[in-house]
């Protein structure tokens, strides 16, 4: 038996143009004056005009910081607390993808609390309240909206830091699945191998309970069903939010159980040859889960279960290994490399690559212990 404490933080406000209701959503926290945090890309698209039009409607005063990058650095959340600092803002929006949702949230601990990012490194460190935040995510990956982390890296050592804090999380995950149409495909790609990963590795944590289970199978029901569907349509709506929901499901399952061996894994292929985060995802998710297979072969079973309504899945009695050949499919199917050499990553190089494997938080919630060695044994399987 696993004790909990599990309290949904965040409102969800789901539906096509629902952005248009940002100014009312921002008026009911209380805002007068709002402070959007959003990237080059969302903004040329138009998002962020329609969210700060929205704001403007309802009488907000309101500043757009552009100045995000992939993978938010300590940089970027400096730059943007000047920004904050500029215009007094008494909520904080985050338009745009896992990168300015985290990046917003780094601003806030800074913001609210003061010191440098690395104060907050770990979970619950900071002391005073923080600023409201609303977040409308533009892709269905990170799930960053719905649960209390931001991951920022230090801008010298680039090294990731997972900050967590209740107060951190958003008021408002405001989910509006048009937005998310304007997704390059690869994007689309990455961020929903990632979103499959997090409902997949959240169904199996050390950490698991009644509640985050909920959230991960129907993260997993929505996902594994639609993500083919995008990479074929892009243009599917129903597709879209039903990826975007299973996004969200899952880092509210991510908030509740932790993740696994699969992010312990790819980060340092992340850190070391800079291959982005879907695809180390997607690289090691395979073998993890058949790795854990040998111990949570039920429960992978029912999972497969959860999705068996959709079309083309794999039948619950292929267990941990049809599902690894169905991830492994997804994978190919979305042009990602299924190989650690295709992105070549060297076979010296694992040991020291495994080494760093370990030291990774999110490992020791896997639900099959994961020392150096077996890490190193997972990394051989994929090459
Ligand atoms: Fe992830």
């Amino acid at each position: 038996m696993v004790p909990f404490d599990f309290q949904l933080r965040t409102r969800i406000v789901f539906g096509p143009d629902t952005i248009d209701r940002l100014g009312e959503l921002a008026s009911e926290l209380g805002a007068r004056r709002v402070v959007m945090v959003s990237d080059p890309g969302v903004i040329a698209v138009g998002h962020a005009q329609r969210g700060l039009d929205a704001l403007q409607r309802a009488g907000i005063a309101s500043h757009l910081f552009e100045g995000v990058h992939e993978n938010p650095t300590t940089d970027d959340v400096d730059r943007g607390v000047a920004f904050a600092k500029r215009h007094d803002p008494e909520l904080l929006v985050g338009l745009g993808g896992g990168s300015s949702i985290d990046c917003a949230k780094g601003i806030n601990f800074l913001y609210s609390n003061g010191g440098e990012m690395k104060d907050y490194w770990g979970v619950g460190k900071a002391l005073k309240p923080m600023l409201p935040m609303i977040a409308a995510p533009t892709t269905a990956g990170t799930g960053s909206e719905t649960q209390s982390f931001a991951l920022i890296s230090d801008a010298k050592t680039h090294f990731k830091m997972a900050c967590g804090d209740k107060k951190a999380s958003c008021r408002i995950a405001l989910l509006d699945p048009k937005l998310t149409v304007t997704q390059p495909p690869r994007v689309t790609a990455l961020t929903g191998i990632d979103a499959i990963a997090h409902a997949l590795e959240t169904y199996v944590t050390k950490r698991r309970n009644p509640v985050s289970r909920l959230y991960s199978r129907e993260a997993w029901r929505l996902l594994a069903g639609n993500f083919g569907r995008v990479l074929d349509n892009p243009d599917d709506l129903d597709a879209r939010a039903a990826m975007q929901l299973g996004a969200s499901c899952a880092g509210v399952a991510i908030e509740n159980s932790m993740l696994g061996a699969t992010h312990a894994l790819a980060n340092p292929l992340t850190a070391t040859y800079g291959i982005v985060h879907g695809e180390a995802v997607g690289l090691m998710l395979p073998h993890v889960i058949r790795f854990n297979g040998e111990k949570c072969d039920l429960w992978y079973r029912e999972l497969l279960e959860a999705s068996s309504d959709n079309n083309g899945m794999p039948k619950p009695n292929s267990g941990p290994e049809g599902l690894a050949d169905f991830v492994a499919s997804l994978v190919a199917k979305a042009g990602m490399a299924t190989r650690l050499p295709e992105r070549q990553v060297e076979r010296e190089k694992l040991p020291e690559l495994a080494a760093d494997a370990a030291t990774q938080w999110t490992g020791t919630f896997n639900p099959r212990e994961v020392d150096e060695s077996e890490l190193l044994r997972l990394y051989e399987r994929a090459f």
